[in-house]
């Protein structure tokens, strides 16, 4: 079996409880915590900004993975990566220099991630595949916790896969949007190694360790 990532979506937890939630998550064995930074702008929703990353990082070691779907990320880089943040993904829609946006993001430090759109074709992502150390595939529209995959994604993510395999690149392929139980196999399948989870890690009523756990054991071969 090949190696595979966990990355809880803090986003869906119970922020009265949040260090509890990010304990939980230690102790069930996630690998990253995925922090969805909305701005009410490139998307309709407004999450959190970077305090709420400083904070995160206050009581956890679990390396933070942030997803800025934000309008012009290229002024706030260097604020996530003070923040603390391990990783940074910005869309390919919002970059206008895409290049100059990813040595800026290893530059601060930290692993430079690209995402794109559903509706974004993979060849948005031809000029930057041999320079990122992520790519994530957005398998829901992006701005809500709690959407239905779009199975459509599963060819997307065999298209970047065949794709990085050509290149010999060993980036992290990471999906992100209903991920699930049942839609994490397809994924793995198809070549992803990093799921994030939201409402199935967060919402499963025994709590996130239990969800977590349930999200490890869906992948058996
Ligand atoms: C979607 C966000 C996701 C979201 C995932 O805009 O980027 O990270 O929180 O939530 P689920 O797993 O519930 O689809
Ligand atoms: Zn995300």
């Amino acid at each position: 079996m090949n190696k595979f990532l966990l990355a809880p979506s803090i986003i869906a937890s119970d922020f009265t409880k949040l260090g509890d939630e990010i304990k939980a998550c230690e102790s069930a064995g996630a690998d990253w915590l995925h922090m969805d930074i909305m701005d009410g702008h490139f998307v309709p929703t407004i999450t959190v900004g970077p305090l709420f990353v400083e904070a995160c990082k206050r009581v956890t070691k679990l390396p933070l993975d942030v997803h800025l779907m934000i309008s012009d990320p290229d002024r706030y880089l260097d604020v996530f990566a003070k923040a603390g943040a391990n990783n940074i993904t910005v869309h390919v829609e919002t970059c206008p220099n895409l290049i100059q946006t990813i040595e800026k993001i290893k530059a601060l430090g930290c692993k430079a991630g690209v995402t794109l759109n559903p509706l974004t074709p993979v060849s948005a992502l031809d000029q930057v595949l041999p320079l990122v150390d992520l790519i994530l595939v957005m398998s829901v529209n992006p701005g809500y916790s709690g959407q239905a995959f779009m199975p459509e994604m599963i060819g997307k993510v065999e298209e970047v896969r065949s794709k990085l395999n050509a290149l010999r690149s060993r980036a992290y392929l990471e999906v992100d949007g209903g991920m699930a139980a049942d839609t994490i196999p397809l994924m793995y399948k198809a070549g992803a190694n990093v799921f994030v989870a939201g409402n199935a890690a967060f919402k499963h009523p025994l709590g996130v360790g239990q969800g977590i756990r349930v999200l490890r054991d869906c992948i058996t071969a």
